[in-house]
């Protein structure tokens, strides 16, 4: 007979005791829901590139706000299609388009919900990038004033929060400032502040129709083999007035993840993107994975890395999973 002091496998013994010794917890209050707004009314259309998520006219995405607040989820943020491209992007600011409409509906009808808007011009620029261009360069100065519209116009539609995933230099001081100075200082930021220059943002750009016309967004997203810059960007962000910060891919990218958590004392956010959740899906409609099994473990790794809130289209079916 070996003689062991400490088994490990005492506390795994029964559903209870592994309950009593589990580090990390998934909740429905970590969750953010993400929201594809359309023109027109009654439409609620599957997005072929992302298997049980939906383009939904304001009125749907009402209605799926609802569920999702229903479910106990906190919060959605509102991605959009405009009715019009144009060089500068100009309907990401225009009150009448879906993504303001929304906001303002969802605020109404489903007042306790977090409304999150996304600050960005890619899927409003006929060049499908995330700036304003000249010659084939972003103008990164020129840019800011613009973001600076589409966050107010957000703000004024109702969104308690606003997240600018556009990686411009200077575009969380330029937020914060104009929204403070159009009375909104009580609007939060939550910055994209390590985004990288990612292929799993694929099936999110078919979604939206914003893959870039030319070129990619290397200059300006960053270089995934890149970890120390990660910490320049959240410090810079933390200094320029941002809210909260994020990470993004996650799965990828739980090493940052862990950084972040290990050297900033600020509410983290990690965003399970488009192409992590496309993989899953598909895996799961091949009967390769088990999905719900998957899906759990997933984001509890993430929590585990340490991340608070996840931006994740897996939302609803985790709400009532956790049930
Ligand atoms: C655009 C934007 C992207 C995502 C969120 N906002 C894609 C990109 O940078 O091309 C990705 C979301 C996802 O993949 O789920 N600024
Ligand atoms: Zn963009």
């Amino acid at each position: 007979m070996v003689d062991l002091t400490y088994r490990p496998r005492r506390l795994r013994t029964t559903p209870a005791m592994r309950a009593l010794v589990q580090e990390t917890t998934l909740q429905v209050e970590d969750m953010i829901y993400p929201l594809f707004v359309v023109p027109g009314t009654g439409v609620k259309e599957e997005i072929p590139s992302l298997p049980g998520q939906y383009h939904l006219s304001v009125d749907e995405a009402v209605k799926m706000a609802k569920e999702a607040h229903e479910l106990g989820i906190l919060g959605v943020e509102i991605f959009g299609i405009p009715t019009y491209k144009d060089e500068q992007g100009s309907s990401a600011w225009d009150m009448e388009q879906p993504v303001q409409q929304a906001i303002a509906a969802i605020r109404k009808e489903v007042p306790e919900l977090i409304v999150v808007g996304d600050v960005c011009l890619c899927q409003y620029t006929s060049s499908g990038h995330c700036g304003m261009i000249d010659h084939h360069e972003i103008l990164n100065d020129e840019t800011l004033p613009l973001l600076g519209k589409v966050a107010v116009s957000q703000a004024k539609a109702g969104a308690q929060m606003v997240a600018p995933s556009d990686m411009m230099d200077g575009h969380i001081a330029y937020l914060r400032q104009s929204l403070d100075e159009a009375g909104f200082n009580n609007v939060s930021i939550m910055s994209y502040a390590s985004k990288y220059a990612s292929a799993y943002y694929g099936p999110f750009r078919d979604a939206v129709h914003s893959a870039p016309e030319f070129g990619d967004r290397k200059s300006y997203q960053m270089d995934p083999a890149n970890r120390l810059e990660s910490l320049r960007m959240i410090e810079r962000d933390i200094c320029e007035g941002a809210d909260i910060i994020m990470i993004k891919p996650a799965l990828s990218y739980l090493d940052i993840v862990r950084e972040a958590r290990d050297n900033f004392d600020y509410p983290l956010a990690v965003y399970n993107v488009s192409g992590e959740y496309a993989m899953v899906k598909a895996a799961a409609a091949q009967g390769l994975v088990d999905e719900k099994r998957i899906v759990l473990e997933t984001l509890l790794s993430m929590k585990r890395a340490g991340a608070k809130i996840i931006i994740t289209y897996h939302a609803l079916d985790v709400a009532r999973w956790l049930r």
